[in-house]
């Protein structure tokens, strides 16, 4: 079980995550929602160790992993997709992918499996780069990708260190709807597997309807709302806080009732609401 006590931080005056306490269970999908600018992806910072909490701590399977760094999460299981930047830009897709199956796979090597091994983490690397359909682009430098295939890249890369944690922060965004299927019906495999506790922070409330178990809402850096999908969305503190912050903001037309709100973006800044439109 994944669990944040209290989680907090802050730049300068602004509380970011503010005291968030929740608990993540293996088998469960629990969508992390919320409007721009909330927390979202500076609380995955937070238990991904990427950023250091100002308060409150992280847990893992009962162990606080709040002073460890990314690399030490990593290996206990904490799945953090790979960000653009920590790919190799000048390796093929295929050598990237070889790469994260090695690192996990570094434990347990043993001089009689290294070659028996080899030839099975470039196996399991054609496996991934299949599963993400990347098959295509397999000789391609990770650099010369397209967005979208960038994306498949960073999951097949997450997906290769089999961890038990899956954090997925908007995967599909600024991706065509041709790819959009791929990582998704990934999700849903990764779903299957009932012992994986992931958590996916999604501005498509259609995905988040279709794959969450439950939903938490992130509003201002505080935890404002956590329980079953329907329950969540028709709750008088999300349709407030998102109907009544921004009664302009549309609704959109592809959701059925309850109506779900588009999330608005508090102030300035506008455009970025409409980033992925
Ligand atoms: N390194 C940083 N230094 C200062 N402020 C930061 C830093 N990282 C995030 N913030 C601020 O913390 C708040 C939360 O940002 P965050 O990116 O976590 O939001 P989000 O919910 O992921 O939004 P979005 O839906 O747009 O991705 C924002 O006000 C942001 O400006
Ligand atoms: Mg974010």
């Amino acid at each position: 079980m994944l669990e944040t006590r209290e989680l907090t931080i802050r730049f300068g005056g602004h509380v970011a995550v503010d005291a968030v306490s929740c608990a993540f269970h293996p088998g469960t999908l629990t969508a992390i929602v919320g409007p721009n600018g909330a927390g979202k992806t500076t609380y995955f910072n937070l238990i991904s160790g990427q950023l250091k909490a100002s308060a409150g701590s992280v847990h893992l399977g009962g162990t606080d992993i709040t002073g460890e760094p990314v690399s030490a999460r990593t290996h206990r299981g904490l799945g953090r997709a790979f960000q653009l930047t920590q790919l190799f830009p000048n390796l093929t897709v295929a050598e990237n992918v070889r790469l994260a199956v090695q690192s996990r796979r570094r434990e347990g090597l043993d001089l009689w499996s290294v070659w028996s091994d080899r030839r099975e983490t470039r196996e399991r690397a054609q496996e991934l780069v299949d599963r993400v359909q990347l098959h295509d682009r397999s000789a391609a430098l990770a650099s010369s990708l397209p967005h979208g295939d960038q994306r498949k890249l960073e999951v097949a890369m997450l997906m290769a260190l089999e961890p038990s944690v899956y954090m997925f922060d908007e995967p599909t965004a600024g991706m065509s709807t041709s790819d959009v299927p791929v990582i998704l019906d990934l999700v849903r495999t990764l779903k299957r597997d009932r012992t994986k506790t992931i958590l996916l922070v999604e501005h498509k409330m259609d995905v988040v309807r279709e794959l969450a178990d439950r939903i938490i809402v992130l509003h201002n850096g505080r935890l404002v709302a956590d329980g079953e999908p329907a329950e969540v969305i028709a709750s008088p503190i999300v349709q407030q806080a998102y109907l009544g912050l921004a009664p302009e903001v549309s609704l959109p037309a592809a959701i059925g009732s309850p109506p779900i709100p588009a999330f608005p973006l508090e102030g300035e800044g506008g455009d970025r609401a409409h980033r992925e439109q």
